[in-house]
């Protein structure tokens, strides 16, 4: 029998996922463990066994997000998902550099074979009030971690992500591109920090990040860099991209929290994509009891923006 040990967050599949989804989802993993030639994908052919990360809403349909997207490398539209077709997927090499025993290029195939795929169903929240429910495929960051051996005296992991010549978006002059975000070691090594190679059950398509992206459901979306090709270990903090397009509204930390406005716009609720409900936002996205203590000695500090 197989028994799963699900943590505090962890609800069964079924109760977030509409039943033409998960057998849709089903037959997709089952046909991926007939090939085994797509390790984005989880290994686990049975979707009894997949845990399941978010509950008491709805999966998103496939179409919703996967259409409606913020990637400004390819321009300020939610509608670049046909031009991101372009971005190749392999081959594809992330620089691991700064305070680690070892800097070096790996390839994401080879990064692939060292850790375990699992399947994750995250809400996502955008700062400017619209959110989803998606199906992750992926692997912890805190793997990433063990595999890059960062130095003791590393306090953060930033990541740079893609500029390639497909990205029509880096054109505009007042970007600071590249595009780049980053976390404290403290919050890497949290049980919830992902990185995605998979949306759906395939492997995570270009306009979603592809083929590699940081999922961080806890803070909002523009946390979550899309299309790593860089991460470098350091003892500063990161000036982050929108950090420094709009310090006043884009800071560091960018933990969701209803209670702290937008300067332009409330959060206290959000909308969901493919239905349009408005629904409350909650504190840390909802996963305060993974994430809270994470911040307890920093209350002086901007977390919320
Ligand atoms: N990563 C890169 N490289 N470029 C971007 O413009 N936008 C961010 C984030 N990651 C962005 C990015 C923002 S603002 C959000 S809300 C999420 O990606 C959107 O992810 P989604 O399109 O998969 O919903």
């Amino acid at each position: 029998m197989h028994i799963i040990h699900r943590r505090g967050w962890e609800v069964s599949e079924r109760q977030v996922t509409p039943e033409h989804v998960v057998l849709k989802r089903r037959s997709l993993l089952a046909a991926a463990g007939a090939m085994t030639i797509l390790p984005a994908l989880t290994a686990k052919a049975d979707a009894n066994s997949v845990p399941a990360f978010a509950p008491g809403r709805a999966l998103t349909e496939e179409k919703y997000a996967t259409t409606y997207n913020n990637y400004y490398e390819f321009g300020e539209s939610k509608n670049i998902w046909r031009d991101a077709q372009a971005l190749k997927q392999r081959p594809w090499t992330i620089k691991l550099d700064g305070m680690m025993a070892k800097p070096r290029t790996i390839d994401i195939d080879d990064l692939l074979k060292q850790v375990s795929t699992e399947e994750r169903i995250y809400r996502h929240r955008c700062v400017e009030a619209w959110a989803m429910t998606v199906p992750w495929t992926g692997f912890p960051l805190s793997q990433l971690l063990k595999i890059a051996e960062p130095l003791s005296s590393a306090k953060y992991v930033v990541f740079e992500t893609a500029q390639d010549k497909t990205m029509s978006g880096l054109n505009a002059p007042f970007y600071p591109w590249p595009y780049v975000e980053g976390v404290t070691i403290d919050e890497a090594a949290n049980d919830l920090a992902f990185i995605s190679t998979g949306l759906y059950g395939k492997p995570l398509p270009p306009q979603s990040g592809g083929p590699i992206r940081l999922t961080l459901p806890w803070k909002y979306g523009f946390k979550s860099a899309k299309a790593i090709v860089k991460i470098t270990f350091t003892d500063k903090r990161p000036k982050t991209f929108w950090e420094e397009i709009g310090p006043s509204e884009y800071g560091f930390w960018a933990n969701v929290n209803p209670a702290v406005a937008h300067p332009r716009w409330s959060q206290a609720s959000e909308r969901l994509l493919g239905s349009d409900e408005r629904v409350p936002t909650q504190i840390f996205n909802g996963y305060a009891e993974q994430v809270a203590a994470l911040y307890s000695d920093r209350k002086s500090e901007k977390l919320f923006m």
